[in-house]
């Protein structure tokens, strides 16, 4: 589904801030997989995303996404297959716009149709259904402008606007690092249900070393801008929190 081959991004080439960011990356990812990835900060993790989504160019290597040779696809043009949803809570969401007007920008996203055709009756009744599920009380606040929200629940919807539309991939960049512990517990198990619930092939990055053995499927580790762990199956059922960060705590200096 997802085939990244030798991908290499070398930052401020050829000067004294030379730095590697993705050495030599391969990496398949199956229809439908929940992969988790761990890393000290500086690793890479972001700048994988960056390659995958576009922002980035990477100076070598390729990245398919389903069929089609993506590596050179410009930045708004993957948007439409690829969700991402950042650590900052401000990020994904349209700040001075109300929870409906962004959920409906979601919705059209790769279409025609956008907000100038009003929203139409029976997406809000899909709105208020979707958010009910959240359990965070915001189902009758849909005309509420998402800056009065808290973190968590602009959190919680910029998942939904990112998954109301079925992603091909979907790509969590810690995000929910910057929440309380009770508010990104929620969010955790939200992202997991619906995920689950949709099968959409997932990467997400997060610094919970528990998280990451708990959720998913498939756990990577990257050093370096290297991967140097790929643990599923028995293996990862087995590996507890304390093996790994016996075995690479020393990159979490
Ligand atoms: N735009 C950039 N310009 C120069 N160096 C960068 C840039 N983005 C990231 N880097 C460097 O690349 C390395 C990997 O960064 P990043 O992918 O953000 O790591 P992570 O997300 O794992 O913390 C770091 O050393 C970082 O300083
Ligand atoms: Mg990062």
């Amino acid at each position: 589904m997802l085939d990244i081959r030798s991908l290499r991004k070398v930052y401020s080439k050829k000067s004294v801030d030379e730095k590697i960011a993705l050495d030599n990356i391969n990496l398949q990812v199956r229809k439908g997989e929940f992969v988790t990835v761990i890393g000290s900060n500086g690793s890479g993790k972001s700048t994988l995303f960056n390659c995958i989504t576009g922002v980035e160019q990477p100076d070598e290597g390729q990245i398919v996404l389903g069929t089609a040779d993506i590596t050179k696809l410009a930045e708004h043009k993957r948007a439409k297959y690829i969700g991402r949803v950042f650590q900052d809570p401000l990020r994904g969401t349209a700040f001075n716009m109300t929870v409906e007007e962004n959920l409906s920008l979601a919705l059209a996203r790769g279409q025609i149709r956008g907000l100038g055709q009003g929203i139409r009756k029976r997406d809000i009744t899909m709105f208020r259904e979707r958010l009910s599920l959240l359990d965070l009380d915001l189902e009758n606040r849909l005309k509420v402008k998402m800056r009065l929200l808290s973190g968590g629940q602009r959190q919680a919807i910029t998942l939904l606007m990112a998954t109301i539309v079925k992603p091909e991939l979907l790509l969590l960049d810690e995000h929910t690092a910057a929440l309380d512990p009770s508010t990104a517990s929620k969010v955790m198990k939200l992202t997991a249900s619906i995920v689950n619930r949709d099968q959409i092939s997932t990467i997400m990055i997060t610094h919970n070393i528990k998280d990451a053995l708990e959720y998913g499927t498939r756990t990577l580790m990257l050093s370096s801008g290297n991967l140097v762990l790929d643990l599923k199956g028995e293996d990862r059922k087995r590996t507890t929190v304390e093996q790994l960060l016996v075995k690479f705590g020393y990159h979490y200096c």
